[in-house]
């Protein structure tokens, strides 16, 4: 594996291995690896090669007083980790290098950014969106891998692609769990003992939403009085919001149906939690991934 800080030599790499007609995959990341991320470094190995992973700390996506300071940061692991998965870019460059003096330019997905997680973190979508698009521009990969577990986030990576004409394609892969449900975050480490044993409730707040579907409700407004009440249970996580949305336009929607996302954020303790089902609908039936 080779690592590159810079953005002119990874355009030249880059540059190089479209010109040898490879497929590149880019696996944009902000470190701390689990296997939700391995998980898409797997996925990009099966369908491209050479597969880029950029480790980035993106300071633009954090607001002021939340944790880019504190943001947990292995590189030593990490990078063994990469090296493991026959990854053959990690492209991790500087702040600097990514936001030079006098940088002016910021991507604005409107609609999208401004609910859901975009209210709680006012400006978080834009520093997203914006250098995501400077990886997608650097590199031009075919595919670029994210995760469904940050919903919202893939689908405004997805509306900025097709609002922008980009080339890379999207893949959005499935939400990767701890063995007890609770989805795979860096931030999991904030949890203590006491947080971590509550956190498992969104993933319960999912199922119950899942198994009132598949008893045959189907109206909204039931189906999030579910998930709250399950979420009550719980008496240290407060719940910021449980929405059932449009999965393009995350408009609240007034019945189920085509695609849906089912979306959670709660806080517990210092942290913040997010999750989601998608609610799809085949056959009219209704197909719930957690
Ligand atoms: P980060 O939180 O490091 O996540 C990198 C990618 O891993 C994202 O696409 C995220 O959705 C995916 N991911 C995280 N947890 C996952 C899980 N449990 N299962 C499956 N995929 C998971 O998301 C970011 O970084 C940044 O916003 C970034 C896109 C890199 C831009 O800075």
């Amino acid at each position: 594996m080779e690592t590159i800080h810079t953005v002119e030599w990874m355009k030249q790499v880059a540059r190089a291995a479209r010109a040898e007609g490879r497929v590149t995959g880019l696996v944009p990341t902000m470190g701390a690896l689990h296997e939700g991320h391995l998980s898409l470094i797997r996925a990009a190995r099966r369908q491209c090669s050479p597969v880029v992973v950029s480790l980035f700390v993106n300071p633009t996506q954090f607001g002021p007083g939340e944790d880019y300071e504190k943001y947990p940061r292995h590189w030593d692991a990490d990078r063994g980790l990469l090296e493991s998965l026959a990854v053959d870019y990690l492209f991790a460059p500087a702040a600097s290098e990514i936001y030079p003096t006098g940088f002016r330019t910021h991507v604005e997905v409107e609609g999208l950014s401004d609910r859901l997680e975009g209210r709680a973190r006012p400006g978080h979508f834009r520093g997203v969106a914006t250098v995501v698009l400077k990886l997608l521009e650097i590199i031009q990969p075919r595919f670029a891998f994210f995760g469904r577990k940050d919903a919202q986030q893939a689908c405004i990576l997805q509306r900025m692609a097709k609002d922008l004409d980009l080339d890379s394609s999207l893949e959005i892969c499935p939400t990767i769990r701890e063995p007890d449900g609770l989805a795979m975050s860096s931030r999991n480490a904030y949890l203590n003992a006491e947080e971590r044993r509550s956190a498992t409730v969104l993933y319960r707040a999912l199922e119950s939403v899942r198994q009132e579907i598949e008893s045959g409700e189907r109206d909204p407004i039931h189906l999030v009085a579910r998930a709250r009440a399950t979420l009550a249970c719980e008496s240290p996580v407060s719940v910021d919001y449980a929405e059932l949305v449009d999965s393009k336009s995350l408009e609240p929607v007034m019945r189920l149906h085509g695609s849906c996302l089912f979306l959670l954020a709660v806080r517990l303790g210092k942290t913040r939690l997010i999750d989601n089902a998608l609610i799809e609908e085949i056959d009219g039936n209704f197909r719930i991934s957690l």
